[in-house]
């Protein structure tokens, strides 16, 4: 179905929200007014490794306003160990796997007294040393080094490739430890009504946590409800369900109040998963003209003691570019440290820090312009899967991004371009991300004063769904988006899946399309057969829609608003769901989204410190569904990159397993003050074979390549080679 010229979707139109959020109408989970409501105060280890000796609740239990304080002694449930629930330490026993893990719950009336009775708990351990340093880990070849099972990908004979290559790169690339830090924290209020239990919660994917909760505590999923109109961020991080969550939970059945309960920035920190470090070993091998003989990738990655978590880093490696021998390897160091998790493009970003920061190495050791390179090496079909793209701009992205950055005014010699005390460096690296499509459902309902609600299951993650879902149904219920008022953040709502991985517009788009459209065919239907109608007997093909209205196509003067004609109905409303699959095409092509990253970098001569002065991202995301909120997120995209590549780093101090930058002072993520020119822009290519909408998604695909783009623009600046993460002032001096 191709969109009319007018289309309100891809129009740059402000957030339908923001004006909510910015008069603080818009209620976050820890805001909504609940009745009685307690406080909780999560209790975390201090040791990494051992067990629980004592805890004396005495003096805590006295304490003004407190409720109870639950710890493994007296935890509030007992639950029979399952899979969801078996990594998150719901207080079950005394034991310690990593440094920060939830070892109690203090509530109180307020959040005062419960914090203030938190600092009365007296705890001893038993610790023992914990094994925290993946780095030792891979140089020692410990025995917990184990090989991910199936994850060796050849592809042709790499062997040969390396051997055939005349320029060859070796070399070890390092991301360290990250944590999520959207700026709400995580956030819960339960609430028991009998044996069912309602969840407001900050998250990115109501039914998961549905799901999950309810397995956990042996309830019927049905039983539980999970609401979250609106979610301050979550990088990954709030795409599962963590121990303070399911804490509150268990604490306000035994209380037989609500408990709320929100973790301070510190608490961030370990139990609620981070982007765990890699060690990745890359192999490039080359012939005079550029071309790639041999690519071979090997990772090492850390996890928990306890749970297997992969960032499939390879993934970039494996399509990017057309060469024909390809050796990749994962390998999972675990340590007595939290779970990891999905991370802001896992894989995609970290791993391609690695690919596309030897791709410029390359670039150098051939005397070859990075670009040129990359270009020679272009795939025209996926070269992992053999399918043909869907649609494939990444050659228009380095043209037109090389262009707006002005590439051509960079000296290719490192150290040859300086303003006063400053060295300037530019740096390129190719983004690409891939396309994932969930199965989803939305419903439209046409109300007798002309509007429509719209709704799904969905979540807004500050992403723009709300907003690009608006449009969406506008579009196809022929409607002024000031009447569609789109609902979302409810397990009572249709189903959709989770806000992870970029997937949220090209899944739940299609279902809030195909719901709207359908809403429109019944709408004839009812009018043909409703003898109060004009349409009475018409043919309901030669029918049309526009502004709330219908006409018949040869007679355009014959018409009847929808509100009429659904006022004359006995529920004076109009109701349709619709549940989309996943597509047909992604069997037959290969979806990605493609990138272009410019960085020009600033560095002080004499003190290496670095700025990021302008960057610059061309970006083949298919059809853009909102110029602004799209573009919003690849200054997010491009923002996150550079706190990956210059400051962010979860320090771990090996002797004792423990965090020791958990905070904002010493973790650092970028201010505005870090922050240069980013200019990003999309090609708006739609893409036909995708979905009906011609998106592919947009999110992740703005970090991807960022830190690779600026690693390689300060060896240009400086002439050194920075393969660890983040590039800090020490490593530069
Ligand atoms: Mo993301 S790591 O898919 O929220």
């Amino acid at each position: 179905m191709v969109d009319k010229q007018s289309s309100v979707i891809g129009k740059p139109i402000d957030r339908v929200e923001g004006r909510l959020k910015v008069t603080g109408k818009a209620k976050y989970a820890a805001e909504i007014a609940t009745e009685n409501v307690a406080v909780g105060v999560v209790i975390q280890s201090t040791i990494a490794l051992g067990h629980i000796e004592k805890i004396d609740r005495r003096a805590a239990e006295g304490s003004a306003g407190v409720l109870a304080v639950f710890t493994h002694e007296n935890r509030p449930m007992t639950l029979t160990e399952t899979k969801e629930g078996k990594n998150l330490f719901l207080l079950q026993d005394d034991q310690i796997r990593y440094d920060g893990q939830i070892i109690g719950l203090v509530v109180a009336e307020s959040f005062e007294q419960a914090e203030h009775a938190a600092s009365l708990l007296e705890i001893s351990y038993k610790p023992e040393h914990a094994n925290t340093d993946v780095e030792k880990c891979a140089n020692e070849k410990q025995k917990n080094l184990i090989e991910v099972k199936d994850s060796h990908y050849k592809r042709g004979d790499f062997a040969s490739g390396k051997a055939a290559a005349v320029a060859l790169i070796e070399e070890t690339y390092r991301t360290p430890t990250e944590t999520h830090n959207p700026m709400e924290p995580f956030s819960t209020i339960a609430s028991w009504e009998g044996d069912s239990l309602t969840l407001h919660d900050s998250t990115q994917a109501v039914f998961s946590v549905r799901q999950n909760v309810a397995t956990i505590l042996g309830l019927a999923a049905d039983k539980v409800r999970v609401v979250s109109s609106y979610t301050g961020g979550g990088f990954g991080c709030k795409l599962s369900v963590w121990a303070p969550l399911v804490v509150a939970a268990m604490a306000a059945r035994k209380l037989d109040r609500p408990v709320k309960v929100v973790l301070s920035r510190h608490q961030m920190f370990g139990p609620v998963g981070f982007r765990p470090a890699t060690i990745q070993a890359i192999t490039l091998g080359a012939k005079g003209d550029g071309t790639l003989t041999a690519m071979g990738h090997h990772a090492v990655q850390e996890t928990s003691s306890f749970a297997d978590f992969m960032e499939e880093v390879t993934i970039c490696t494996k399509s990017t570019y057309a060469c024909a021998n390809v050796d990749t390897q994962h390998h999972l160091a675990h340590l007595d440290i939290g779970k990891p998790t999905w991370m802001r493009a896992p894989g995609h970003a970290t791993g391609s820090f690695a690919i596309e920061s030897a791709m410029d190495e390359l670039a150098y050791k051939l005397k070859m312009d990075p670009i040129e390179l990359r270009i020679k090496n272009y795939a025209d079909k996926d070269p992992d899967s053999g399918l043909p793209w869907s649609s494939n701009s990444l050659r228009e992205c380095y043209k037109q991004g090389a262009q707006r950055f002005a590439w051509e005014k960079r000296n290719p010699q490192p150290c040859s371009m300086r303003d006063g005390n400053q060295l300037i460096g530019m740096g390129v690296a190719t983004a690409l991300h891939s396309y994932w499509r969930n199965p989803a459902s939305a419903s439209v309902q046409l109300l007798a004063d002309g509007t429509a609600i719209v709704q799904s299951g969905s979540q807004d993650i500050g992403t723009g769904t709300y907003t690009i879902m608006t449009q969406i149904a506008a579009d196809k219920l022929s409607l002024p988006v000031e009447k569609v008022s789109f609902r979302l953040g409810d397990s009572n709502m249709p189903k959709a899946p989770m806000s992870g991985g970029s997937t949220t517009a090209v899944s739940v788009g299609p279902a809030v399309a195909q719901a709207s459209m359908d809403a429109i065919t019944k709408l004839k239907q009812l009018a043909v057969g409703d003898k109060k109608s004009v349409f009475f007997n018409a043919d309901a093909s030669k029918i049309e829609a526009k502004d709330g209205m219908l006409f018949l196509s040869s007679q355009p003067s014959k018409t009847e608003s929808y509100a009429s004609i659904v006022s004359r109905t006995r529920s004076k409303s109009l109701k349709v769901e619709a549940n989309t699959d996943v597509g047909e095409n992604e069997k037959n092509y290969s979806i990605n989204t493609f990138g272009a990253q410019f960085a020009e970098v600033r560095v002080d001569a004499d003190l290496g410190i670095i700025a990021v002065a302008r960057f610059v991202g061309a970006y083949d995301a298919g059809r853009i569904l909102n110029a602004k909120t799209a573009r919003s997120q690849m200054l997010g995209g491009i923002t996150f990159g550079i706190g990956m590549a210059l400051t962010e780093h979860t320090i771990i101090d090996h002797n004792f397993g423990r965090i020791i930058n958990s905070d904002f002072a010493e973790y650092h993520i970028p201010v505005h003050a870090d922050i240069g020119a980013i200019d990003p822009f999309f090609l708006d290519t739609k893409d036909e074979q995708a979905n009906i909408l011609g998106a592919k998604g947009v999110g992740e695909l703005g970090i991807t390549g960022v830190a690779a783009a600026i690693a390689n623009a300060i060896y240009h600046a400086t002439g050194k080679r920075i393969r660890d993460l983040p590039i800090t002032i020490d490593k530069l001096l």
